[in-house]
Protein backbone atom coordinates (compact mmCIF):
# COMPACT_ATOMS: atom_id res chain seq x y z
CA UNK A 1 0.00 0.00 0.00
CA UNK A 2 1.09 3.39 -0.95
CA UNK A 3 -0.39 5.76 1.51
CA UNK A 4 -0.29 9.52 0.22
CA UNK A 5 -3.80 10.69 1.58
CA UNK A 6 -2.94 12.13 4.88
CA UNK A 7 0.18 13.87 4.76
CA UNK A 8 2.42 11.71 7.37
CA UNK A 9 5.92 12.22 6.61
CA UNK A 10 7.37 8.87 4.71
CA UNK A 11 10.60 8.82 7.19
CA UNK A 12 11.57 8.12 10.24
CA UNK A 13 12.00 10.23 13.54
CA UNK A 14 15.24 11.11 14.41
CA UNK A 15 16.81 8.08 16.03
CA UNK A 16 17.37 9.98 19.09
CA UNK A 17 13.54 9.46 19.83
CA UNK A 18 13.73 6.33 19.28
CA UNK A 19 16.81 5.51 22.14
CA UNK A 20 15.03 8.32 24.89
CA UNK A 21 11.42 6.44 24.31
CA UNK A 22 13.65 2.62 25.36
CA UNK A 23 15.02 4.66 27.56
CA UNK A 24 11.93 5.69 29.33
CA UNK A 25 10.43 2.67 29.21
CA UNK A 26 10.84 1.26 32.69
CA UNK A 27 8.21 1.21 35.78
CA UNK A 28 7.86 5.20 35.88
CA UNK A 29 4.90 4.10 33.30
CA UNK A 30 2.57 3.57 36.38
CA UNK A 31 3.40 7.23 37.53
CA UNK A 32 1.26 10.09 35.83
CA UNK A 33 2.96 12.44 33.25
CA UNK A 34 3.63 16.02 34.25
CA UNK A 35 0.35 17.95 33.52
CA UNK A 36 2.42 20.86 32.37
CA UNK A 37 5.36 19.04 30.21
CA UNK A 38 7.88 21.22 31.40
CA UNK A 39 10.73 19.91 30.68
CA UNK A 40 8.98 19.57 26.94
CA UNK A 41 8.34 23.11 27.04
CA UNK A 42 11.48 24.06 28.33
CA UNK A 43 12.94 22.17 25.51
CA UNK A 44 10.52 24.25 22.91
CA UNK A 45 11.19 27.66 24.49
CA UNK A 46 15.00 26.91 23.81
CA UNK A 47 14.43 26.10 20.31
CA UNK A 48 11.94 28.38 19.46
CA UNK A 49 12.97 31.55 20.95
CA UNK A 50 10.30 31.89 23.22
CA UNK A 51 9.31 31.94 27.06
CA UNK A 52 7.99 28.49 28.94
CA UNK A 53 4.81 30.13 29.73
CA UNK A 54 3.81 31.31 26.00
CA UNK A 55 3.96 27.17 25.56
CA UNK A 56 1.25 24.88 26.35
CA UNK A 57 1.49 21.25 24.91
CA UNK A 58 -1.18 19.40 23.42
CA UNK A 59 -2.35 15.58 22.78
CA UNK A 60 -1.91 16.89 19.18
CA UNK A 61 -2.69 20.05 17.85
CA UNK A 62 -5.94 18.71 17.18
CA UNK A 63 -6.71 19.17 21.11
CA UNK A 64 -5.44 22.46 20.77
CA UNK A 65 -7.59 23.24 18.31
CA UNK A 66 -10.71 21.96 20.01
CA UNK A 67 -9.54 23.45 23.67
CA UNK A 68 -9.51 27.07 21.98
CA UNK A 69 -12.91 26.75 20.71
CA UNK A 70 -14.03 25.10 24.08
CA UNK A 71 -12.22 28.62 26.04
CA UNK A 72 -13.35 31.16 23.84
CA UNK A 73 -16.75 29.90 21.96
CA UNK A 74 -20.34 30.80 23.22
CA UNK A 75 -23.33 29.16 21.28
CA UNK A 76 -23.63 31.04 18.75
CA UNK A 77 -20.56 32.73 18.30
CA UNK A 78 -19.26 33.50 15.16
CA UNK A 79 -15.93 31.60 14.24
CA UNK A 80 -13.95 32.78 10.79
CA UNK A 81 -11.76 30.50 8.64
CA UNK A 82 -11.32 30.97 4.88
CA UNK A 83 -12.06 27.89 2.84
CA UNK A 84 -11.34 25.23 1.81
CA UNK A 85 -9.23 24.37 4.82
CA UNK A 86 -8.57 22.02 7.18
CA UNK A 87 -12.05 20.01 7.85
CA UNK A 88 -11.85 19.98 11.47
CA UNK A 89 -12.11 23.31 12.15
CA UNK A 90 -15.68 22.88 10.83
CA UNK A 91 -16.45 20.04 12.64
CA UNK A 92 -15.67 21.51 16.05
CA UNK A 93 -17.35 24.67 15.76
CA UNK A 94 -20.70 22.89 14.95
CA UNK A 95 -19.26 20.21 18.23
CA UNK A 96 -19.31 23.65 20.16
CA UNK A 97 -22.49 25.25 19.41
CA UNK A 98 -20.73 28.46 17.20
CA UNK A 99 -21.84 29.85 13.96
CA UNK A 100 -18.83 28.70 11.42
CA UNK A 101 -18.46 32.20 9.10
CA UNK A 102 -17.10 30.25 5.59
CA UNK A 103 -15.38 33.08 3.45
CA UNK A 104 -14.08 31.32 -0.01
CA UNK A 105 -10.42 31.77 -0.93
CA UNK A 106 -10.21 32.81 -4.49
CA UNK A 107 -8.78 30.75 -7.31
CA UNK A 108 -5.39 31.83 -6.38
CA UNK A 109 -5.76 30.99 -2.57
CA UNK A 110 -4.83 34.53 -1.73
CA UNK A 111 -6.78 35.36 1.42
CA UNK A 112 -10.27 36.97 1.40
CA UNK A 113 -11.00 40.08 2.74
CA UNK A 114 -14.35 38.70 4.00
CA UNK A 115 -12.27 36.97 6.77
CA UNK A 116 -10.83 40.28 8.47
CA UNK A 117 -14.56 42.25 8.48
CA UNK A 118 -16.30 38.75 9.38
CA UNK A 119 -16.74 39.54 13.15
CA UNK A 120 -15.68 36.45 14.72
CA UNK A 121 -14.28 35.97 18.22
CA UNK A 122 -12.53 33.24 17.15
CA UNK A 123 -10.83 33.42 13.14
CA UNK A 124 -8.80 30.45 11.82
CA UNK A 125 -5.87 30.25 9.60
CA UNK A 126 -4.60 27.52 8.59
CA UNK A 127 -0.57 28.20 6.70
CA UNK A 128 0.15 26.83 4.36
CA UNK A 129 -3.38 25.89 3.90
CA UNK A 130 -4.67 22.23 3.38
CA UNK A 131 -5.33 21.11 0.79
CA UNK A 132 -3.98 23.96 -1.29
CA UNK A 133 -0.64 24.50 0.07
CA UNK A 134 -0.39 27.78 -0.52
CA UNK A 135 1.11 30.31 1.65
CA UNK A 136 -0.25 33.95 2.95
CA UNK A 137 2.84 35.97 3.60
CA UNK A 138 3.41 37.57 6.68
CA UNK A 139 2.71 40.99 6.56
CA UNK A 140 -0.99 40.06 5.67
CA UNK A 141 -1.36 37.37 8.55
CA UNK A 142 -0.34 40.67 10.66
CA UNK A 143 -2.57 42.53 8.74
CA UNK A 144 -5.70 40.07 9.67
CA UNK A 145 -4.77 39.78 13.25
CA UNK A 146 -4.55 43.03 13.94
CA UNK A 147 -8.08 43.86 12.43
CA UNK A 148 -9.69 40.86 13.84
CA UNK A 149 -12.08 41.34 16.22
CA UNK A 150 -10.84 38.36 18.52
CA UNK A 151 -8.41 36.13 18.29
CA UNK A 152 -6.64 35.21 15.15
CA UNK A 153 -5.30 30.99 15.37
CA UNK A 154 -2.65 30.71 12.84
CA UNK A 155 -2.23 26.53 12.42
CA UNK A 156 1.15 25.77 10.92
CA UNK A 157 1.28 22.18 10.93
CA UNK A 158 2.98 22.29 7.52
CA UNK A 159 5.44 25.35 8.02
CA UNK A 160 8.12 23.37 8.78
CA UNK A 161 8.17 22.52 4.52
CA UNK A 162 7.62 26.46 4.10
CA UNK A 163 10.37 29.40 4.02
CA UNK A 164 8.21 31.71 6.92
CA UNK A 165 6.14 31.90 9.97
CA UNK A 166 4.39 33.86 11.80
CA UNK A 167 6.00 32.74 15.90
CA UNK A 168 7.21 36.44 15.64
CA UNK A 169 3.66 37.52 15.92
CA UNK A 170 3.12 36.00 19.69
CA UNK A 171 5.33 38.35 21.12
CA UNK A 172 3.96 41.30 19.56
CA UNK A 173 0.13 41.09 19.59
CA UNK A 174 -2.08 39.57 22.25
CA UNK A 175 -4.26 38.14 19.71
CA UNK A 176 -2.62 35.54 17.94
CA UNK A 177 -2.09 32.03 18.76
CA UNK A 178 0.36 29.80 16.84
CA UNK A 179 0.00 26.36 16.68
CA UNK A 180 2.51 23.51 16.00
CA UNK A 181 2.47 19.75 15.45
CA UNK A 182 5.24 17.35 15.22
CA UNK A 183 3.22 14.93 13.45
CA UNK A 184 4.42 15.96 9.90
CA UNK A 185 7.88 17.36 9.88
CA UNK A 186 9.06 15.75 13.07
CA UNK A 187 7.82 12.23 11.90
CA UNK A 188 5.75 11.47 15.05
CA UNK A 189 2.33 11.42 14.24
CA UNK A 190 1.81 8.44 16.26
CA UNK A 191 2.35 10.13 19.42
CA UNK A 192 0.63 12.85 18.93
CA UNK A 193 2.04 16.26 20.03
CA UNK A 194 0.76 19.55 19.18
CA UNK A 195 1.87 22.95 20.88
CA UNK A 196 0.33 26.25 21.19
CA UNK A 197 2.07 29.57 21.42
CA UNK A 198 0.41 32.67 22.70
CA UNK A 199 0.85 35.13 25.73
CA UNK A 200 0.35 33.30 29.24
CA UNK A 201 -3.39 35.11 29.73
CA UNK A 202 -4.73 33.42 26.89
CA UNK A 203 -2.55 30.21 27.35
CA UNK A 204 -4.58 30.48 30.87
CA UNK A 205 -8.34 29.80 29.57
CA UNK A 206 -6.86 26.56 27.80
CA UNK A 207 -5.35 25.27 30.60
CA UNK A 208 -9.13 25.93 32.50
CA UNK A 209 -10.95 23.36 29.77
CA UNK A 210 -7.77 20.79 29.21
CA UNK A 211 -7.42 17.68 30.83
CA UNK A 212 -4.68 17.75 33.63
CA UNK A 213 -2.54 14.49 32.17
CA UNK A 214 -3.42 15.65 28.37
CA UNK A 215 0.25 14.49 26.93
CA UNK A 216 1.40 11.23 28.23
CA UNK A 217 4.77 10.32 29.54
CA UNK A 218 6.20 8.92 26.50
CA UNK A 219 5.34 11.34 23.76
CA UNK A 220 6.60 13.73 25.90
CA UNK A 221 10.08 12.38 26.42
CA UNK A 222 9.51 11.55 22.75
CA UNK A 223 9.04 14.96 21.53
CA UNK A 224 11.73 16.37 23.97
CA UNK A 225 14.54 14.07 22.18
CA UNK A 226 13.09 15.41 18.43
CA UNK A 227 13.44 18.98 19.30
CA UNK A 228 16.47 18.15 20.62
CA UNK A 229 17.86 17.02 16.95
CA UNK A 230 16.59 19.64 14.73
CA UNK A 231 19.27 18.60 11.87
CA UNK A 232 17.68 15.18 11.64
CA UNK A 233 13.57 17.09 11.16
CA UNK A 234 15.54 19.16 8.71
CA UNK A 235 16.81 16.52 6.79
CA UNK A 236 13.65 14.68 6.45
CA UNK A 237 12.32 18.04 5.28
CA UNK A 238 15.15 18.89 2.57
CA UNK A 239 14.17 15.40 1.23
CA UNK A 240 10.47 16.43 1.22
CA UNK A 241 10.90 19.52 -0.86
CA UNK A 242 13.13 17.76 -3.26
CA UNK A 243 10.55 14.85 -3.84
CA UNK A 244 7.59 17.71 -3.80
CA UNK A 245 8.99 19.88 -6.60
CA UNK A 246 9.94 16.67 -8.81
CA UNK A 247 6.20 15.34 -7.77
CA UNK A 248 5.06 19.07 -9.35
CA UNK A 249 7.00 18.96 -12.70
CA UNK A 250 5.56 15.12 -12.85
CA UNK A 251 1.83 15.79 -12.51
CA UNK A 252 2.39 19.09 -14.71
CA UNK A 253 3.63 16.93 -17.42
CA UNK A 254 0.38 14.53 -17.44
CA UNK A 255 -1.48 17.84 -17.80
CA UNK A 256 -2.41 18.28 -14.33
CA UNK A 257 -2.44 21.97 -12.96
CA UNK A 258 -0.90 22.22 -9.51
CA UNK A 259 -0.96 25.25 -6.96
CA UNK A 260 2.54 26.15 -5.96
CA UNK A 261 2.79 24.17 -2.71
CA UNK A 262 4.96 25.17 0.74
CA UNK A 263 3.99 21.66 2.41
CA UNK A 264 4.24 18.07 2.52
CA UNK A 265 1.55 17.86 -0.15
CA UNK A 266 0.14 19.25 -3.64
CA UNK A 267 -3.26 20.06 -4.97
CA UNK A 268 -3.12 18.36 -8.49
CA UNK A 269 -5.70 19.69 -10.59
CA UNK A 270 -8.22 18.22 -13.99
CA UNK A 271 -10.50 21.44 -14.48
CA UNK A 272 -13.96 20.30 -15.01
CA UNK A 273 -13.31 16.82 -14.69
CA UNK A 274 -14.60 14.65 -11.58
CA UNK A 275 -11.24 12.89 -10.24
CA UNK A 276 -13.30 10.60 -7.74
CA UNK A 277 -12.72 7.66 -10.75
CA UNK A 278 -8.82 8.57 -10.91
CA UNK A 279 -8.74 8.59 -7.30
CA UNK A 280 -10.79 5.39 -7.25
CA UNK A 281 -8.66 4.05 -9.66
CA UNK A 282 -5.68 4.55 -8.16
CA UNK A 283 -6.93 2.86 -4.62
CA UNK A 284 -7.60 -0.30 -6.97
CA UNK A 285 -3.89 -0.50 -7.59
CA UNK A 286 -3.09 0.24 -3.75
CA UNK A 287 -1.89 3.94 -3.93
CA UNK A 288 -4.19 6.19 -2.02
CA UNK A 289 -4.68 9.92 -2.45
CA UNK A 290 -7.10 12.00 -0.87
CA UNK A 291 -10.19 13.44 -3.00
CA UNK A 292 -12.83 15.39 -1.49
CA UNK A 293 -16.12 15.45 -3.09
CA UNK A 294 -16.96 19.06 -1.94
CA UNK A 295 -17.75 21.92 -4.35
CA UNK A 296 -15.01 23.52 -5.83
CA UNK A 297 -12.34 20.92 -5.05
CA UNK A 298 -14.26 17.64 -6.96
CA UNK A 299 -11.84 18.29 -9.88
CA UNK A 300 -8.51 18.40 -8.06
CA UNK A 301 -7.16 15.91 -5.30
CA UNK A 302 -4.42 16.38 -2.91
CA UNK A 303 -1.51 13.70 -2.85
CA UNK A 304 0.93 13.75 0.20
CA UNK A 305 5.10 13.87 -0.79
CA UNK A 306 6.20 10.25 -0.30
CA UNK A 307 9.50 8.59 -0.68
CA UNK A 308 11.21 8.96 -4.40
CA UNK A 309 9.99 5.87 -4.93
CA UNK A 310 6.64 6.21 -4.24
CA UNK A 311 5.86 8.89 -5.57
CA UNK A 312 7.70 7.26 -9.08
CA UNK A 313 5.39 4.41 -8.38
CA UNK A 314 2.36 7.13 -8.08
CA UNK A 315 3.40 9.02 -11.89
CA UNK A 316 3.78 5.78 -13.20
CA UNK A 317 0.50 4.24 -12.32
CA UNK A 318 -1.75 8.01 -13.56
CA UNK A 319 0.60 8.15 -16.89
CA UNK A 320 -1.34 4.67 -17.37
CA UNK A 321 -4.21 5.81 -16.22
CA UNK A 322 -4.51 9.44 -17.98
CA UNK A 323 -2.98 8.32 -21.00
CA UNK A 324 0.32 10.57 -21.23
C1 LIG B 1 -3.97 21.90 9.18
C2 LIG B 1 -3.85 20.85 10.21
N1 LIG B 1 -3.89 21.20 11.50
C3 LIG B 1 -3.79 20.27 12.46
C4 LIG B 1 -3.66 18.94 12.15
C5 LIG B 1 -3.63 17.95 13.26
O1 LIG B 1 -2.37 17.61 13.63
P1 LIG B 1 -2.10 16.73 14.92
O2 LIG B 1 -1.63 15.41 14.41
O3 LIG B 1 -1.05 17.47 15.66
O4 LIG B 1 -3.38 16.61 15.70
C6 LIG B 1 -3.61 18.52 10.83
C7 LIG B 1 -3.47 17.10 10.51
O5 LIG B 1 -3.63 16.64 9.42
C8 LIG B 1 -3.72 19.51 9.83
O6 LIG B 1 -3.73 19.17 8.54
Amino acid sequence: MIKLNTNENPYPPSPRVLEALRAALDASVRLYPDPEATALRARVAQVYGIRPDHVLVGNGSDELIALLLRAVIDPGDRVAFPVPTYSLYETMVAAQGGAAVKVPFPDDFALPEGVATARARLTFLCNPNSPSGTLVPLPAIERLARSVDGILVVDEAYVDFSHTNALGLVGKLDNVVVLRTLSKSFSLAGLRIGLAFAVPALLAGLRVVKDSYNVNRLSQVAAEAALSDMPAMEANVARVRRTRAALTAGLERLGFRVLPSEANFVLARRPGEDLAPLAAALAARDILVRHFAVPGLADAFRISVGTDEEIGALLTALGALVGR
